[in-house]
């Protein structure tokens, strides 16, 4: 018999929702990461109690009450609602598009002359034919005022490619709330753990054997023979030897920064929606938290084309990676002892409430409850 039920490989979300529940269902288990802390890209780093993500923004949303209990059963949540600014030539306007948006730019007050203006703004290019690329797309949906201050620089950036060169296909439709309401999501459920993200992943991951600095890549035949199974939640491709060619990934440069001020912002999250300012956006992580430090830390992103030795954010999941995909999961399908799990494996841009319940997913296929 071998040491080990399962081998993880990744000590991220997904890895560790999976390893408890194992745990629990009495199995035996090793779980493993190539980075030196826990929790994959929602881990914090602490500096003096003000908690950095260091991987991103990372705000729990879910309109799922297991998925929501199940999570409260590790940490507790606050009460923090995300609420973005989008800041534009020196002016702030309120995110998602709402009847606080609509007054800044049009001065309108009430629902109804709202819609008159969004249709006003619209009529222009109602008849332009089928939109040709991405620019036109949004013109069509929203008209010139909200596309040049709102959407414009914002998308060119993240692309790093100009709107009429993008496909129209990025915006499918563009949602308005009729509203004065700045909630950003529209599920039931938001907030962040208090005490910050680590807090989740530590309850997760106790008493679970965890060996950090451990790339499963550089030692392959040692922990092919570890356990019974093996749980891979790292990238689909290099699992494979890139056999089937490497999948392509956007990725982002994040530039954190410490101010010897109160508050920078007022606010987590402000987008800049300029293409001239080189970031997307600037976060201040107190405010994840209502931290009360005589000091802040704000992080600037930078949208970023991958490059090899860059952290893969984002898939790109147009027709050539998915049929790439396709091909990996058939292989993968060969190995019964493989279970593939988590946003790189799959390939998939999934949430964290999406992380959570595919891996319990998992588990449940492996009886594991
Ligand atoms: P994750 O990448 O976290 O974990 C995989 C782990 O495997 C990593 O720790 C890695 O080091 C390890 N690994 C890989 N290869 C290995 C190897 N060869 N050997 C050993 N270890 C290896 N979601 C949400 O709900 N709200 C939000 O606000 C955000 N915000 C957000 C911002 C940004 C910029 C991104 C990219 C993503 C988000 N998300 C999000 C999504 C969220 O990050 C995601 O759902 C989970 O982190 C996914 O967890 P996984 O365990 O799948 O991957």
């Amino acid at each position: 018999a071998r040491l080990y039920d399962y081998l993880i490989v990744g000590a991220g979300l997904f890895g560790a929702v999976f390893a408890r529940q194992a745990f629990q269902s009495g199995k035996k288990c090793l779980v493993i990461d190539k980075r030196p802390h826990k929790g994959g890209n929602i881990y914090c780093e602490d500096i003096d109690g003000l908690r950095v993500h260091k991987y991103g923004a990372h705000i729990f949303h879910t309109s799922q009450k297991e998925i929501w209990n199940y999570v409260n059963r590790f940490v507790e949540f606050n009460r923090f609602t995300n609420s973005p600014l989008a800041y534009y030539k020196g002016k702030l306007y309120n995110l998602p598009f709402n009847m606080n948006t609509f007054n800044r730019l049009w001065g309108v007050v009430s629902p109804e002359e709202a819609r008159i203006k969004i249709e006003e703004q619209r009529r222009k290019y109602a008849s332009l034919p089928e939109p040709a690329n991405l620019e036109e797309q949004a013109l069509k949906l929203c008209g010139e005022d909200i596309y040049q201050i709102l959407i414009k620089g914002y998308t060119e950036k993240q692309w790093g490619r100009s709107a009429n060169e993008l496909p129209a296909f990025i915006i499918k439709r563009i949602p308005f709330r009729f509203t004065y309401d700045n909630n950003y999501f529209n599920d039931e459920y938001q907030g962040i753990p208090k005490g910050g993200y680590n807090l989740l992943i530590e309850g997760l991951l106790k008493d679970i054997e965890v060996k950090l600095n451990t790339d499963y890549f550089e030692n392959r035949s040692y922990f092919d023979h570890l356990a019974d199974k093996i749980v891979f939640t790292g990238c689909l491709d290099e699992f494979f030897n890139y056999e089937c060619g490497p999948l392509e990934y956007r990725s982002l440069r994040f530039e954190h920064e410490q101010l010897e001020i109160v508050d920078f912002q007022g606010n987590a999250v402000v987008n800049y929606t300029e293409r001239e300012v080189p970031y997307t956006r600037i976060i201040e992580h107190k405010h994840f938290e209502f931290g009360q430090q005589p000091f802040t830390i704000i992080t600037r992103e930078y949208p970023k084309a991958f490059a090899a030795g860059d952290e893969p954010y984002y898939p790109v999941n147009d027709s050539l990676n998915t049929a790439k995909v396709k091909k990996y999961k058939e292989k993968a399908a060969q190995f019964p002892h493989l279970l593939l799990g988590g946003r790189l494996a799959q390939y998939a841009y999934f949430d964290m409430d999406d992380t959570v319940e595919a891996a319990l997913d998992l588990a449940r296929r492996e009886s594991l409850f």
